[in-house]
């Protein structure tokens, strides 16, 4: 067997379709001597007896050291610069109260954005002080929550928004922090519904409209202005995107400077991870340095005060430490030819999931990789990973080659799912979101149930008691 002319360039023809590459899958992913897929200490069939598929797992210890490692990176590059860094996880990442009580064991503060993330973020032992509340349409009810529990910071997404927030600080007599999110106008490359800074999209104030904003905050006795926030877009692996967008920001913030305190600057999430063999994510501490290099040197260019410094990833945190197991049903080899090449076979794996549990690939075209759950001497074929949804566009991983004798009831891995997937999730079709599992020490933990049909049933008032 060799390469595949269905292939997409980026997929090389792999010398082991069972290898497990380290910056793909989670920290403690190995195999066990007979082959089998561990995560946690846990092998994937013990998970699957005991909780089913499809199955969500998160490498509780991956999580944890991610969020330390990235903290540490920023304590370190911003006390070399002589300021304080404050790395926010971004909630809607992947939220339960478990994931917040890491976030709080790591010394990290937390980023919600809806009254939802904010309850859970609540529920899991965040202080509240430590919270960030974003949302481009925030309603008064999410307002007025998130001002009488005491959220740190409030990020104002729009001019409206300077006089609803004053107004709900007002009415129940507290003084609120806020910050302004500014629209930077920097193209992140990245898929077009995740570039957050691009002029012709919803979020944030445009630059040039950032000094009046920040003027009228000023004018709220009941608002405190703390800084600018910019988010520029997520799975992002060009570094010049973050260091352009810090250098506008530095901008109106100096001259902000100039009419009173600018404590904080917030330069926001978005760093990429490695979902294929074709990525290269870069590291925490490079973004780190980078970024404190580029406000050192704006500081001194402007000879103003050091600005405290705040960041927000979600997906670098949690995305490579999950991985989604799913049963193998139906197998389907599908024969075409074309002008371009001679007859080519492309095999369909479904899988007992789907856009469901991982909406990425419909939404963004998202690449990922894939690994049956047991080694193969078996030569490798092109397959592409399909979901049980009525949709053809139900595809869980567009491009994979996996050992040829793949077959239903197989096992199956799908790497680097901690972000945006079970956050994501639906009831499409009526399928049950999946459970959530966390792993460490050889100790499978419950983080969420799955839904049952019951719990599918249970919203629906047409539904007959007893019948
Ligand atoms: C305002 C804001 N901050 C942070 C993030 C986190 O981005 P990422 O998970 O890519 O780091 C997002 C993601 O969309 C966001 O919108």
């Amino acid at each position: 067997m060799s390469e595949n002319p269905l292939a997409p360039q980026h997929l090389r023809f792999p010398t082991d379709p069972s290898a497990l590459t380290a910056r793909i899958w989670p920290a403690s992913a190995t195999r066990t001597d007979d082959g089998e897929l561990v995560v946690g200490g846990v092998t994937a069939s013990d998970l699957v007896a005991e909780f089913g598929t499809p199955l969500y797992v998160v490498d509780e210890r991956d999580v944890q050291s991610r969020a330390v490692r990235v903290r540490n990176a920023f304590t370190e590059a911003f006390e070399r610069i002589g300021t304080r860094a404050h790395v926010y996880y971004a909630g809607k990442a992947f939220l339960t109260t478990q994931v917040a009580a890491w976030m709080v064991a790591a010394d990290l503060r937390v980023d919600v954005c809806t009254g939802g993330e904010l309850a859970v973020a609540l529920a899991g032992g965040v202080d509240p002080a430590l919270l960030g509340f974003h949302g481009n349409d925030k309603s008064d009810a999410e307002i007025a929550r998130a001002v009488a529990v005491g959220v740190g910071t409030i990020v104002l997404d729009s001019h409206e928004e300077v006089q609803r927030v004053a107004r709900a600080a007002a009415d129940a007599g507290v003084v609120q922090r806020v910050r302004i999110r500014i629209n930077s106008g920097v193209h992140a490359s990245t898929h077009e519904y995740l570039a957050t800074a691009r002029e012709d999209q919803k979020f944030g104030i445009p630059l040039t409209e950032a000094v009046t904003a920040a003027e009228a905050v000023r004018a709220e006795p009941s608002l405190v202005f703390v800084g600018l926030h910019s988010h520029i877009g997520s799975q992002i692996f060009d570094e010049s995107g973050f260091r352009e967008a810090a250098r506008r920001l530095m901008d109106v913030h100096a001259t902000l400077v100039a009419t009173g305190p600018v404590p904080e600057l917030n330069l926001g999430g978005g760093w990429g991870i490695d979902y294929t063999e074709a990525d290269s994510a870069f590291e925490p501490e490079d973004v780190a340095d980078a970024l404190a290099t580029i406000v050192a040197e704006a500081c001194a260019e402007r000879d103003i005060p050091v600005p405290e410094i705040a960041v927000e990833p979600g997906r670098y945190i949690v995305g490579p430490a999950g991985i989604t197991l799913y049963r193998v049903g139906t197998i389907k080899p599908v024969t075409l030819a074309d002008d371009d090449h001679a007859p080519a076979t492309r095999t369909f794996v479904s899988v007992d999931g789907g856009m469901s549990d991982n909406a990425r690939p419909a939404l963004y075209g998202a690449d990922y990789t894939a690994r049956l759950a047991r080694t193969s001497d078996a030569p490798a074929v092109l397959t592409r990973v399909v979901g049980k949804h009525c949709e053809s566009g139900d595809i869980v991983v567009n491009d994979e080659y996996l050992p040829g004798d793949v077959h239903r009831g197989d096992l199956l891995a799908v790497a680097a799912t901690g972000a945006y997937c079970w956050s994501l999730a639906s009831n499409y079709n009526h399928v049950g979101r999946p459970p959530v599992v966390a792993v460490a020490d050889g100790v499978p933990r419950i983080l969420v149930r799955g839904e049952s049909i019951d719990d599918l049933l249970a919203r629906d008032t047409g539904v007959v008691p007893g019948a």
